[in-house]
């Protein structure tokens, strides 16, 4: 580490992350993610809203209690229960920290909490120091900032700092800044607050504009130190700031920013398939830093001077960012030791000798069909295998599909549903939407398919293919995952998944609705 300022990034790709259509996590996938940011040396982890359901709470209070070397915080309105929810579920932290929040912007402010300003104003010192009584570190956010009058927030920032708030993040909620104006708006807010020196500033900034991390990095120029992001970009619409540009881009040109982050850079391309496998959602080939053409040359001409001398068109060195990690590490005879002291190394600790045994029997199958065995391989086995332990009320037990060139495909489908086994048969435009049809005739399932995706896992003709599907039914978005050497299989494995999310689901709050 260096001795120039020391920028904190905050990852919120357990929260806002989460709020993507469909992204929503279990406990026990948090708990893997949460994992791997500790590893990355991520400085904050915004764990989820507790208030949002009982799994969200459970779900940061796992990861409350798994994580030692990150502080761990929890989202709450500012309101008594969200707080005291938010306090109770941090309760296991080695380091905790509360953020609250509410609205600034005139729109927010008159149209969703339909409260005056010094109203707010007033909430917010009591939501901080309601949060502090409970935590010694706070964070405090003005919902929609970048809209919100900047004397009001220089007023509401003060009382909050002087109420105790120890990071005072400024969101530009909606996507709208750009990125002189932004930098100049922290470093505004930053000289008038009276008592600015006494918090971290902080910034959150959404993508709507595809100008998240450039509006974040002009903070930083103004004086941020607090950067909140998320693997991939993951998060509400077109996402937050990306973690690995970010991390990237300060390490990269040290020369133009004053800061350094503690990230260890290496674990960047590992959390990314992680968390690309946990949610669904793939990351695009040309995505810098994780993308997978990111370190790719096509052009001859590159290609030829990088051969020659790589800094020629390379910038950054891929096994730096975690690229290299991408190597053989089990077979056909690697025994359960192997096997489990390999997905230790991962961060995967099995709840119950029955998970071990379930990911162990799928790694059997997995390495009679495929020689070599990597990590991200190991990774989807071990989603699966948590799926088959979720008693989910369908199972995908087999299929034989007949595809022929100028014929009709069919597919027959067995189903395990709530212990029956049930039977199948459907025609379709290809093998895939046979398939579909052929389980929703089952199960009739009345929802709306709304995205259907194939990944290779890694490369090679006999690499899993990993399916990401999303359905919709009255407004409820989930993705199911599904991951096999056949595609078809893999397909209608994502398939059931998803719809076994869709029935089971809990109803879940908004941090975002008004609730104060
Ligand atoms: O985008 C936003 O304003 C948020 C806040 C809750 C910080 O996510
Ligand atoms: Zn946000």
């Amino acid at each position: 580490m260096s001795d120039r300022e020391h920028l904190i990034i905050f990852d919120t790709t357990l929260r806002d992350g989460e709020q993507s259509p469909g992204a929503s996590m279990t406990r026990e996938e948090k708990v893997r993610i949460a994992r791997a940011l500790e590893r990355m040396r991520v400085d904050v982890i915004e764990a989820g809203f507790p208030a949002a359901s009982k799994g969200d709470f459970d779900a940061v209070s796992a990861v409350a209690r798994t994580i030692r070397e990150s502080r761990v915080c929890g989202l709450a309105r500012a309101c008594a229960e969200d707080i005291d929810g938010a306090g109770d579920a941090l309760a296991g932290a080695a380091a905790a920290r509360i953020h609250t929040f509410i609205a600034t912007s005139p729109i927010h402010m008159e149209r969703k909490l339909q409260m005056t300003p010094d109203r707010v104003l007033e909430q917010a010192v009591w939501a901080v120091k309601r949060a502090r009584n409970l935590c010694d570190d706070v964070e405090f956010s003005p919902e929609d900032a970048v809209r919100s009058d900047p004397d009001f927030l220089c007023r509401i920032l003060e009382a909050v700092i002087d109420a105790g708030a120890t990071t005072v993040n400024i969101p530009d909620t909606v996507g709208y800044a750009v990125p002189q104006q932004f930098g100049a708006l922290i470093g505004d807010l930053r000289q008038r607050v009276p008592n600015a020196d006494k918090a971290v500033f902080s910034v959150h900034c959404h993508n709507d504009l595809g100008l998240a991390v450039a509006n974040s990095l002009a903070a930083v120029m103004h004086g941020a130190r607090q950067v909140e992001c998320t693997v991939n970009g993951l998060g509400e619409r077109a996402g937050n700031a990306a973690l690995e540009e970010i991390v990237m881009a300060v390490r990269t040109r040290q020369d133009a920013l004053p800061v350094d982050t503690r990230i260890d850079a290496r674990e960047i391309v590992p959390a990314s398939r992680l968390v690309a496998n946990i949610t669904g959602f793939t990351v695009q080939p040309n995505k810098a830093i994780v993308g997978a053409n990111a370190f790719a040359h096509e052009s001859g001409i590159h290609q030829d001077g990088v051969l020659k001398h790589r800094e020629t068109y390379e910038i950054m060195r891929a096994e730096d960012v975690g690229w290299a990690t991408n190597r053989m590490v089990l077979g056909k005879h690697s025994g359960r030791n192997a096997f489990r002291s390999r997905l230790l190394e991962l961060g995967v600790e099995f709840e119950s000798e029955a998970h071990l045994n379930e990911a162990f029997a799928r790694f059997k199958d997995l390495a009679d069909k495929k020689h070599e065995i990597f990590d991200e391989d190991l990774q989807a086995l071990v989603t699966e295998a948590a799926q088959e332990l979720e008693q989910e009320a369908v199972r995908f037990v087999a299929m034989r599909v007949c595809c022929e060139t100028g014929e009709t495909p069919v597919a027959v489908v067995t189903l395990d549903v709530s212990g029956e086994e049930r039977r199948a048969e459907a025609t379709g435009s290809g093998a895939v939407d046979a398939a579909f049809k052929a389980i929703d005739s089952i199960v009739q399932s009345g929802t709306q398919l709304l995205l259907y995706s194939v990944n290779n896992i890694t490369t090679g003709t006999d690499a899993q293919g990993e399916v990401t599907v999303r359905l919709e039914r009255g407004g409820r978005v989930v993705n199911g995952q599904g991951s096999d050497t056949d595609i078809v299989i893999a397909s209608a494995k994502a398939y059931v998944n998803a719809l076994n999310r869709i029935v089971s689901g809990q109803v879940r709050t908004h941090p975002q609705a008004a609730g104060v």
